[in-house]
């Protein structure tokens, strides 16, 4: 075979991408601009063509070594300039070894943690040639109706930027060149988790005083910590598309952020401009698409049969298009392609003879970071831990579940490998002395239009594989298992199709067939404890009331039933706090902690009408943001200041003393949030500005000190200005959002 040889002046980036620029002709540049799906796009036999014609500058949906170096040949040792081409996938939250979605990993509040599954994910797929992937998802979302909340961090822009942060750190490690690294997307830019009634795809509305302060920052901080590319969302936002925002990709992202990297459109975006209505034709689209600033298209020939008319009658400039193949040919730089276009793919006799070979996976990450991402909501009369040596009943349709445990968008995770909580408890009960009995009892919904729409999504298999018997024979075996056990443990939820792209939700009720089952449950006065799965809050009133137990698990991916199965047991203290409210009925929406202050805010307590309230159930949340228990009890000091008045510039310290008053060692994450109170605009009602995870042991103590100065008291005020105002400023501390202890001092 031919050998890649890399090209002279390789030392200085930018003269050698100008040397490039200078030499490629116009379909070159355009061929650059393409980012290709395999698979019924276009076939393997034909994209080899076409990225030796250099009609093609990346591709993503490939998902081995094996496949990739083809392509990789057809682009560094065919095509003419030898540009090579980059693999691209959607590496979520992990790649071979599927770790925790999003929520659970943010549920951890552990920035190590979601690094090190960003690492191990960036390792495995880099190991299959991958060198990009389009994650991580950091759009705010204030709405569980949206099925792909279950991507994403969470409602805080505070926790989210974190966590934007450390996936970026761990996805493309110390520098993107190495081969162990790949570069992060993030995305959706901007504004995605805002579609209006939570329907995906829907538009976006938002003041700009909303946007600066709760939806941009962490776009922006995955950009500071270096993302090398931002993903440009399906939506418009203010009447605007993403995708032809000249003012959100120019002015703001490269503009005022300052960005230098690469953007893409989302799938076939760029051709959606028309159905937005502000596109009239192809020729059109592809001329807003490419001035606004959309690099690459994905998914689309849009570039490919536009611009050439475009450019070469004068309409979008030359330069225009050469700063899009800046960017491209930029990224194929630093991620050290031009060096090598090898140095993931590796040679042919280094394939594994299987992908999917188990000694490919991390478990015992995976295993490690799931015990992370559980949120404990209640435990009543000691239900959890489940007593080692106890007859359990397990049910549920989530129960044994391989596809659903690995949740959304779980890239090259295999469903052969997943531990389901069957199988983990199984193990548990062997090895301790026991008994498990298991009955499915329901399945996920009886309704056939959702079956069938779930299973329409699935191209490859129907995931969603009815239980045939009649519901009350179902039941009625369940509650056999139950009679003759000393507990139950009921695995319920949504199957993971139903917190999945396109799969937006009228209704955050558990499924009616679920329901029933755990109603029958409840009857049989077993202690009943539920392992929730989930990829969004669920509206929990009457699981709260009926249930013992409840443990939030979303989906735990490659590892799920072990990690939970040493939750259930008491071999893990689950610390897991909720990224995100939990409302307690639909129609409460959007409900979200750090709220605005208003006029006539209802209290607690005290009912009048004429407050801002509904009447028909009590208000607020039912479970907060922040929110989380623990097999053992803390308790938390009032707060301590070191000074009543801050200057600026200066900094104090604001601590409190958090104590493990329980029986068992145990961590929790103590949280600051910030409250101004007075200033020129309506503020939050409280902001999260930091937080700290620690373990205690059975009567231990430890102080926490958080340092507060004008960086924690700083918004963008009507002006979009970025201020700290002088005055009173509330410290709240606490264990969740709602349960706080406050202290005031003032800003000079
Ligand atoms: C569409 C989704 O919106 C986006 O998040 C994803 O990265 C692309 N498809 C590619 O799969």
């Amino acid at each position: 075979m031919q050998r890649y040889v890399p090209a002279p002046g390789l030392e200085n980036k930018a003269a050698f991408i100008d040397g490039l620029i200078a030499r490629m002709t116009l379909d070159e540049k355009i061929g650059q601009l393409r980012l290709i799906s395999i698979g019924p796009e276009m076939t393997k036999a034909r994209i080899y063509d076409e990225i030796a014609a250099g009609r093609i500058g990346a591709t993503f949906n490939t998902v081995t070594s094996a496949e990739n170096r083809p392509l990789q040949e057809a682009a560094a040792l065919r095509s003419r300039l030898r540009i090579p081409v980059t693999f691209a996938y959607d590496i979520v939250h992990g790649h071979r070894t599927i770790f925790p979605i999003g929520l659970g990993l943010a549920s951890s509040w552990d920035m190590e943690v979601v690094r090190q599954s960003a690492r191990v994910a960036a390792a495995e797929a880099a190991a299959d040639g991958i060198d990009m992937t389009f994650a991580p998802m950091v759009d705010i979302s204030r709405d569980p109706r949206w099925g792909r909340m279950s991507e994403g961090f969470g409602e805080d822009p505070f926790l989210v930027s974190e966590i934007a942060r450390a996936s970026v750190r761990g996805l493309q490690g110390d520098s993107l060149a190495a081969p162990d690294s790949i570069m992060a997307v993030a995305k959706h830019f901007a504004l995605y988790g805002a579609v209006e009634g939570g329907r995906d795809y829907n538009t976006v509305d938002m003041s700009p005083m909303r946007m600066y302060n709760d939806y941009l920052p962490p776009y922006r901080a995955a950009i500071e910590a270096g993302a090398g590319g931002v993903m440009v969302a399906l939506n418009s936002i203010n009447g605007v598309p993403a995708t032809s925002n000249t003012w959100l990709l120019r002015d703001l992202l490269r503009g005022q952020w300052g960005f230098k990297g690469l953007t893409v459109s989302d799938h076939g975006a760029i051709t959606e401009l028309m159905q937005h209505g502000v596109a009239g034709d192809p020729r059109e689209a592809a001329r807003l698409a490419v001035e606004a600033g959309v690099d690459l298209s994905m998914a689309d020939s849009i570039y490919l049969e536009q611009l050439p008319q475009l450019v070469r009658s004068g309409t979008v400039r030359e330069q225009t298009l050469d700063a899009a193949v800046r960017e491209v040919l930029g990224t194929k730089y630093d991620l050290g392609l031009f060096h090598d276009p090898f140095r993931r793919i590796g040679d042919a006799a280094r394939d594994p003879a299987d992908a999917d070979a188990e000694e490919r996976l991390h478990r015992a990450e995976a295993r490690a970071v799931a015990r992370e991402s559980m949120v404990l909501l209640e435990n009543r009369n000691g239900a959890l831990p489940l007593r080692k040596g106890a007859r359990i009943a397990l049910v549920g349709p989530l129960a044994d579940a391989p596809i659903d445990i690995m949740g959304s968008w779980s890239a090259s995770g295999k469903f052969k490998h997943s531990v389901t909580l069957l199988q983990g408890m199984r193990e548990a009960v062997a090895a301790q002395g026991g008994q498990l009995r298991h009955a499915r009892g329901a399945n996920a919904t009886d309704d056939a239009r959702i079956v069938e729409y779930l299973n329409f999504m699935n191209w490859d298999m129907p995931e969603v594989v009815q239980d045939q018997r009649p519901a009350e024979a179902m039941i009625a075996e369940a509650v056999e298992a139950a009679r003759q056990s000393d507990a139950v443990v009921a695995a319920v939820g949504e199957t993971r199709g139903m917190s999945h792209e396109s799969s937006s939700r009228t209704s955050l009720e558990i499924p009616a067939s679920q329901r029933a089952l755990l109603a029958a449950l409840k009857a049989t006065g077993k202690p009943l404890v539920l392992v929730l799965m989930n990829g969004r809050p669920l509206a929990l009133g009457w699981e709260r009331d009926n249930a013992d137990a409840i443990l939030e698990t979303w989906y735990t991916g490659t590892e799920g039933g072990h990690a939970i199965s040493d939750v259930l047991f008491g071999d893990v203290n689950p610390a897991g706090k909720l990224p995100i409210t939990f409302p307690r009925s639909v129609g409460q929406i959007p409900q979200y902690y750090n709220h605005l202050r208003i006029g006539r805010p209802f209290t607690e307590g005290q009912p009048g009408n004429y407050t801002s309230q509904y009447f028909e159930e009590p208000n607020g949340p039912l479970y907060p943001f922040g929110y989380g228990r623990s097999y053992t009890d803390f308790s938390v000091s009032d707060v301590a200041l070191s000074a009543d008045t801050l200057e600026r510039g200066g900094t104090l310290s604001a601590s409190v003393a958090v104590k493990n008053t329980g029986q068992r060692a145990g961590a929790t994450v103590v949280q600051l949030y910030i409250e101004d109170p007075a200033a020129s605009v309506a503020r939050p009602v409280k902001e999260l500005k930091g937080f700290r995870k620690l373990m205690l042991q059975p009567g231990e103590e430890q102080v926490v000190r958080f340092a507060v100065g004008e960086e924690q008291l700083r918004f963008f005020n009507a002006r979009l200005e970025q201020v700290a105002e002088p005055g009173r400023f509330n410290v709240q501390i606490g264990l969740d959002s709602r349960d706080v202890k406050q202290r005031s001092f003032e800003l000079r």
